[in-house]
């Protein structure tokens, strides 16, 4: 099998991190193109991965490059054409999550992306966490009544865009859109919401994100999902997911499911969910079956809708906000 030419744009923390060790691995990719507006990580990356095509501008690699696949890991704030410029030419495109931080240039890369009919995948690597897959498949066919989920944390980020609301989108798009996402997976589609806010009493230009922001979102099926994450935290965190249906409560981790406190699913090797959606992204596109991943684009811009939705809702004095309305709908 000829390997995917692979481009990725940004190659900061998370390409570092995570994503770079893994594709350099796949049988399926050739790191072919390196895009990043820092010289520095353009450089290391690039040397570290033996990258010789490096570009400052996404544009220009496009034009240069004859590409397959591309995997944009770039802050949310910073997307503008590369996914769209990409659907034009033929190339598969992975994107890192929130996809973008405003519903009109989602429904815009959504409608692009299903215009050209290429293999598309949002960084929802939750789903791939078998907790999550063994959850799903024990909920299927039941009603969820009530779901409780929350994310106690700090604002010592990784990186300077996080602390900043316009630029981040805050905690609650940034990163509990993957808690609001695994809703969406095991629970089925949300109604609408309804969510409050506080907000921090000393913003600054380099730290504004709120204090808290806490939601309750109405399941079309008919029941509730309350979602809290709040960055107000100094020292150790918590995180939560619990869900009742018929009768039972669901109690999931990242590695582990339990079911009315019996213990259904353990990951104790802690299967690497990262490595699972790449893997499952370069088997849909050799295959042409988008069906083989779990996060196309047109479903992550669904979640990103439930998320900005529940801030606009909090930034308005929580009024109800109908996620069926033509402003969140993404195609
Ligand atoms: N799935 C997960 O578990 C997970 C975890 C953390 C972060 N993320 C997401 O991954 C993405 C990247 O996060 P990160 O922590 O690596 O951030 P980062 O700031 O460390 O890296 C982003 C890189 O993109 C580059 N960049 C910015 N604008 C660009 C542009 N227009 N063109 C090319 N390069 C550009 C930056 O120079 C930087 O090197 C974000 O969307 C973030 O939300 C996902």
């Amino acid at each position: 099998m000829d390997r995917l030419r692979t481009g990725v744009i940004g190659v900061g923390k998370m390409a570092e991190i995570r994503h770079l060790p893994i594709l350099a691995e796949l049988p399926q990719v050739e790191l072919v193109a390196f895009c990043d507006t820092s010289e520095e990580n353009l450089a290391v990356r690039g040397d570290d991965y033996g990258v010789a095509a490096r570009y400052a501008d996404h544009h220009e690699m496009f034009d240069a490059e004859t590409l397959d696949a591309v995997c944009i890991f770039i802050p949310p704030y910073a997307h503008t054409d590369a996914e769209i410029i990409a659907a034009g030419r033929g190339i598969h495109v992975f994107v890192e999550k929130p996809p973008t931080l405003s519903m009109e240039q989602a429904r815009e890369i959504n409608t692009a992306i299903a215009e050209a009919g290429i293999i598309s995948q949002v960084g929802f690597n939750s789903r791939y966490r078998l907790s999550a897959e063994v959850a799903r498949e024990r909920l299927a066919g039941r009603i969820v009544t009530q779901a409780l989920v929350h994310r106690l944390h700090g604002s010592g980020a990784l990186a300077w865009w996080w602390k900043i609301e316009r630029f981040s989108g805050g905690p609650f798009v940034e990163n509990t859109i993957h808690y609001v996402d695994l809703l969406r997976w095991l629970a089925g589609e949300f109604a609408g919401v309804s969510a409050r806010v506080v907000d921090r009493p000393d913003p600054s230009e380099e730290l504004d994100i709120p204090l808290s922001i806490s939601a309750t979102f109405a399941l079309e099926a008919g029941g509730l999902a309350n979602v809290t994450t709040c960055a107000a935290l100094e020292r150790a965190g918590h995180a939560q997911f619990l869900v009742v249906a018929d009768g039972s409560l669901y109690d999931l981790s990242d590695s582990s499911l339990t079911i009315d406190r019996a213990r259904v699913a353990d990951d104790g090797e802690r299967r690497n969910c990262y490595e699972a959606q790449f893997a499952a992204f370069f088997d849909a596109i050799i295959s042409g079956d988008q069906s083989l991943t779990r996060s196309p684009y047109d479903d992550g811009a669904r979640s990103l809708a439930a998320v900005l939705a529940a801030v606009h809702s909090a930034r308005n004095d929580g009024a109800w906000v109908d996620l069926r309305d033509a402003a969140w709908a993404v195609d």
